[in-house]
C-alpha cells in the first residue's frame, strides 16, 4: 500500500473529506464523519473495480451491443420467485436487508437448502456463526444437504480464495459488515469495508456468473447499514421486516434489474423455519373486528400484487398537555398532516386527543393511497362509528381535503373484490375513468365523510 493518508468518511452515506466534520453536508448526518486510510485517492492501487461491465473498454454504437439474455432459475421458494419477477438470474447480485433477529439467516439457509436440492453447489459464507451455529439452525430447520457448504470467515481474500477454488452455483454472505480486506486499515463494518467487500464479491460474481445474496445489516433507523454505494452496485435490493412479537415476515423488492420492483413476499415464522404465505390479503385481514369503530380495510401497493392491509386507529381524551401521536407501519410525519387537514378541511378536532394508527401485519407503508383510510379509520374512531360491512378505501389526501388519484388503481379494486368488498371508496377520478359497479368517486374528505355517515 502507498503512503496511509487519511480521510474522514460519513458511515451514514460515504461523504468523504480532508477534515472531521460535525454535520454531514451530504446527507445531513450528526456525528457521522469517521476517520480512514485513503482508498479513494488514485495514489492507492484498488483491486477489483468493476471492469466486468465493459470488455473492450470504448465507447461502442449501441447497436452493436450484444443481446444479452439472462438464464434464469427457480429459487424453490414460490413466492420469492414471483416477486423477483420469475426467478433467480445467473450472476445476480443481491443484497437482504434487515433488523437483527427478523430472520435473514433463516431465510438464505433454507433458500440454500433449496437451491442445493435442486443439485446446485452453494456456498454459505458466515462471518457472524460458526459451522456449529450454523448446523445447529441447519438440523431445526431441515435443511441439511451435501451441495451446501458451509464455511465461517471474516478475511474477504480467503473467501475470494475459496470462491475461486470451489466455483459455487450460488453464494452467500452472512453478512457484509462483518467480513474485511486486510488491504484497508479500517475496521469490519466501515464505510470503505462494506464498500470494498461488496465491489469485489460483486465484480467477482459476475466474473464466475455466481448468484450472490449479500446480507447487510440495518440501523435503527432502518437505513441500511453502510454507505448508499452497496444499494447502487448490487443488481437486487430486498428489505425484511416485520412486526416485534409478529409471526409475519414480508420480503420487499426495493430494487431489481431483472424485474419489477415494488413487489413482495409474506412468510410465516414457525419453528421449522419459514413457511410461504401464498395469500397475504387473508391472513393480513383475518382478525380483523369489522363491527367495531376506528378499522378500515386499505388495498395496498407499490407493484403489481396489491394486498388489503387493516388500518386501525385509536382516539381518545388525552390526559397530556402534548396530547399523543403514535403511529406503527405509517408515517408519523404524515399522521401530523393529515390530523390537520381533518381539523381545516372537515371541522374534525383532535387537538386535546391522543391519537394511535397501526397498520396491522407489521407492513411499513409509505405510498400515499393509504391517506384516504387512514383518516377514515381515525374519524371512525373519534365518533365511535363502525364503517358499514364490505368497504375498501383508498386515495391519497391532498393539503386542501382533495382524494387524489393513486397508481395502480385497476388492481386495487380487483383485489378488493376478491375478497368481497362490494364498495370501494375510490378518488372521484378513478370512478369517472372504470365506470365500474361497486366503485364509488369522491372529490374530497368530507364527501367521503357523508358517504360512511361519519359527518
Ligand atoms: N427454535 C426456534 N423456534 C422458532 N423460531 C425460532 C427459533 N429459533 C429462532 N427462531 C426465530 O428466528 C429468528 C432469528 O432468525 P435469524 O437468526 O435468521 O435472524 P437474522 O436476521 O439472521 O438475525 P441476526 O441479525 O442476528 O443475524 C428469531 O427472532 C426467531 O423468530
Ligand atoms: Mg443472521
Amino acid at each position: 500500500m502507498g503512503k496511509n493518508k487519511v480521510v474522514y468518511v460519513c458511515q451514514n452515506c460515504g461523504y468523504t473529506t480532508g477534515r472531521w466534520l460535525g454535520k454531514c453536508p451530504e446527507c445531513g448526518g450528526w456525528n457521522t464523519f469517521t476517520e480512514e486510510v485513503d482508498i479513494y485517492t488514485p495514489t492507492v492501487k484498488r483491486k477489483g473495480a468493476l471492469n466486468f461491465l465493459t470488455s473492450s473498454g470504448k465507447p461502442i454504437p449501441i447497436s452493436q451491443a450484444k443481446e444479452i439474455e439472462y438464464i434464469r432459475f427457480s429459487s424453490g421458494i414460490k413466492v420469492l420467485d414471483n416477486a423477483l419477477g420469475g426467478g433467480l438470474v445467473k450472476g445476480q447480485v443481491a443484497l437482504i436487508a434487515g433488523q437483527p433477529g427478523i430472520g435473514k439467516s433463516t431465510l438464505l439457509l433454507q433458500l440454500a437448502y433449496k437451491l442445493s436440492h435442486q443439485g446446485k453447489k452453494v456456498l454459505y459464507v458466515s462471518g457472524e456463526e460458526s459451522v456449529d451455529q450454523i448446523y445447529l439452525r441447519a438440523k431445526r430447520l431441515g435443511a441439511l444437504n451435501d451441495n451446501l457448504l458451509v464455511y465461517s470467515e471474516t478475511v474477504l481474500e480467503k473467501i475470494e480464495e475459496t470462491v475461486e477454488d470451489i466455483s459455487p452455483d450460488v453464494l452467500i454472505l452472512d453478512s457484509v459488515q462483518t467480513v474485511f480486506s486486510t488491504e484497508l486499515e479500517s475496521s469490519a463494518g466501515s464505510v470503505s469495508q462494506v464498500r470494498e467487500v461488496s465491489y469485489r464479491l460483486t465484480e467477482l460474481s459476475k466474473r464466475k456468473e455466481i448468484t450472490t445474496f449479500i446480507v447487510g445489516h440495518v440501523t435503527k433507523e432502518g437505513q441500511i447499514a453502510g454507505p448508499k454505494v452497496l444499494e447502487h452496485i448490487v443488481d437486487t435490493v430486498l428489505q425484511f421486516e416485520g412486526e416485534r412479537g409478529s409471526f409475519y415476515r414480508i420480503l420487499k423488492v426495493l430494487k431489481n434489474r431483472f424485474g419489477p420492483s415494488g413487489e413482495m413476499a409474506v412468510f410465516k415464522m414457525t419453528t421449522f423455519g419459514l413457511e410461504e404465505v401464498p395469500e397475504p390479503s387473508a391472513f393480513f385481514i383475518s382478525e380483523r373486528n369489522a363491527d367495531r369503530a376506528g378499522t378500515v380495510i386499505f388495498p395496498h401497493t407499490e407493484g403489481n400484487k396489491p394486498v388489503l392491509l387493516e388500518v386501525q386507529a385509536l382516539v381518545l381524551p388525552s390526559v397530556y398537555t402534548n396530547p399523543q401521536r403514535r403511529s406503527e407501519g405509517f408515517d408519523p410525519n404524515r399522521l401530523a398532516i393529515l390530523l390537520a387537514i381533518l381539523e381545516k378541511e372537515a371541522g374534525i378536532f383532535l387537538r386535546d386527543k391522543d391519537v394511535f394508527v397501526n397498520i396491522v401485519g407489521g407492513i411499513e407503508v409509505d405510498e400515499p393511497g393509504i391517506d384516504a383510510a387512514v383518516a377514515v379509520a381515525i374519524v371512525s374512531s373519534f365518533k365511535d362509528i363502525p364503517l358499514p360491512p364490505n368497504v375498501a378505501v383508498f386515495g391519497e389526501m391532498g393539503l386542501t381535503g382533495e382524494i387524489r388519484n393513486v397508481y395502480f388503481a385497476e388492481a386495487r379494486i380487483k383485489e378488493a373484490k376478491r375478497f368481497g368488498f362490494k364498495r370501494i371508496l375510490a378518488p372521484k377520478s378513478v370512478a369517472l375513468e372504470l365506470r365500474e359497479p361497486g366503485v364509488e368517486g369522491y372529490r374530497h374528505i368530507t364527501e367521503l365523510l357523508e358517504a360512511l355517515d361519519l359527518t
